[in-house]
C-alpha cells in the first residue's frame, strides 16, 4: 500500500511520521517544491525505523511526480496559510492554483487514487479538487471533521474528567470557527448521553472551545497546529487502506443529503477501500438542521471566491 503526501511541511510530515510509525502503509512518498526539504524529512524519518521498529519505506522528492506512481491514496497538504493583510479571496486564489496543479500532476501517475484534501479553506479546496479533476465523488475526501471531532472529544474528556477513549462525539458542517457544528446532543460517555452528566453551561463551553480549537492553537504556536491534524489524516488513510469502514465526518460532495447539493461539507461517512462508501443520514433536530444549512451557506459563499480567481 502506497501513500503520497504532497507538502512536506508541518502537517504533511507529521502525517507521514504517524503512517510510517504505525505501519499503516508499506511506502510513503513525501513531495514538496522546496529544494531538498522532502528528501531531508524522509531520510530523517527513515532513520527512526530501527528504533521505532517499523518497515515502511519513506521516500522524499522535490517535485518529481513519477516517484508517486501507483499511489493508493494521495494527501494534499500543500498551500500557504493566510498572512497579515491578505484577504481570504487572495488566499483561496493562491491555494486553489496549487491544489489544482497538484491534483492534475498526481492523476498523471495514479489515475485510480483516492485524494484526501487538507489544504485550507478545506471544504472549498475539496470542492475545487472534485470539480477540476472530474473524479467520482467517493474518491475526493476533505479532512477536517476527524480533527474537529478529536478536539471535541478532548474538551469533553477534560470537562468530564474521564478518559478521552471512552468518549464518542462528532463534529459536522464546515471546517471553520463559525461553521462547524459539535453535536453535543449525541455525544456520549460509554453509552451514557453526556448531556445528562455535565451542565448545559459546561457543554456549551466545550462546544465553543472546540469551534475555536484551531485558532487557539494558532495563537499559541504562531502557526496552525500539526500533531492532531497529521494524526487525523493518518486515521482517515488507515480506514481507507485497511478497508475499516469507520464512520468519520469528512467533507464530501452532497447530492441531496442533508437537503444540500453542489457543495462539499462535513458529514458522517463510511470510509473504506473505495473512499467515501456511504454518507450516514443523521436524524438531526430542527436546531441542528438550521445550523447545518447556515454552515452550508457560509461554505457556499467561500466557494464563490473560486469563480473570481
Ligand atoms: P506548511 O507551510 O508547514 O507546509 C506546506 C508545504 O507545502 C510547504 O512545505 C510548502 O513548500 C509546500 N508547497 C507549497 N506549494 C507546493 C506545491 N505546489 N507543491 C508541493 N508542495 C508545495 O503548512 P502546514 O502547517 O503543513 O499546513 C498545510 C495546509 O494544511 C495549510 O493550508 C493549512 O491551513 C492546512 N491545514 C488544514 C487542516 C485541516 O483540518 N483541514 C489542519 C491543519 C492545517
Ligand atoms: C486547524 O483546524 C487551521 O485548519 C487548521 O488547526
Amino acid at each position: 500500500m502506497k501513500v503520497t503526501i504532497v507538502g512536506a511541511g508541518n502537517v504533511g510530515s507529521t502525517c507521514a511520521d504517524v503512517i510510517a510509525s504505525q505501519s499503516i502503509a508499506s511506502e510513503v512518498v513525501l513531495l514538496d517544491i522546496k529544494e531538498g526539504f522532502a528528501e531531508g524529512k524522509a531520510l530523517d524519518m527513515m532513520q527512526t525505523a530501527t528504533t521505532l521498529g517499523f518497515g515502511t519505506k519513506i521516500v522524499g522528492t522535490t517535485g518529481d511526480y513519477s516517484i508517486t506512481a501507483n499511489s493508493d491514496v494521495v494527501v494534499i497538504t500543500s498551500g500557504i496559510p493566510r498572512k497579515p493583510g491578505m484577504t481570504r479571496e487572495e488566499l483561496i486564489g493562491i491555494n486553489a492554483g496549487i491544489v489544482k496543479e497538484v491534483s492534475q500532476n498526481i492523476l498523471k501517475y495514479s489515475s485510480d487514487t483516492i485524494i484526501v484534501v487538507v489544504s485550507n479553506p478545506m471544504d472549498t479546496m475539496t470542492y475545487l479538487t472534485l470539480n477540476s479533476t472530474g473524479l467520482p465523488k467517493n474518491r475526493v475526501i476533505g479532512m477536517g471533521g476527524a480533527l474537529d471531532s478529536s478536539r471535541f472529544k478532548t474538551y469533553l474528556s477534560l470537562s468530564l474528567e474521564r478518559p478521552a477513549n471512552d468518549i464518542h462525539g462528532m463534529v459536522i458542517g464546515g471546517h471553520g470557527d463559525t461553521t462547524m457544528i459539535p453535536l453535543t446532543r449525541l455525544a456520549c460517555y460509554n453509552g451514557i448521553p453526556i448531556s445528562t452528566l455535565i451542565s448545559k453551561e459546561k457543554l456549551d463551553k466545550v462546544a465553543q472551545d472546540t469551534m475555536v480549537g484551531g485558532a487557539t492553537l494558532t495563537k499559541l504556536l504562531g502557526t496552525s497546529a500539526w500533531y492532531a491534524p497529521g494524526a487525523s489524516v493518518a486515521y482517515l488513510v488507515s480506514s481507507i487502506l485497511n478497508d475499516q469502514k469507520r464512520i468519520i465526518p469528512c467533507s464530501v460532495y452532497l447530492d441531496g443529503e442533508y437537503n444540500q447539493d453542489d457543495i462539499c461539507i462535513g458529514v458522517p461517512c463510511v470510509i473504506g477501500k473505495n473512499g467515501c462508501e456511504k454518507i450516514i443520514n443523521l436524524d438531526l433536530n430542527d436546531d441542528e438542521m438550521m445550523k447545518f444549512s447556515q454552515s452550508a451557506e457560509a461554505v457556499r459563499r467561500m466557494n464563490l471566491a473560486l469563480k473570481s480567481n
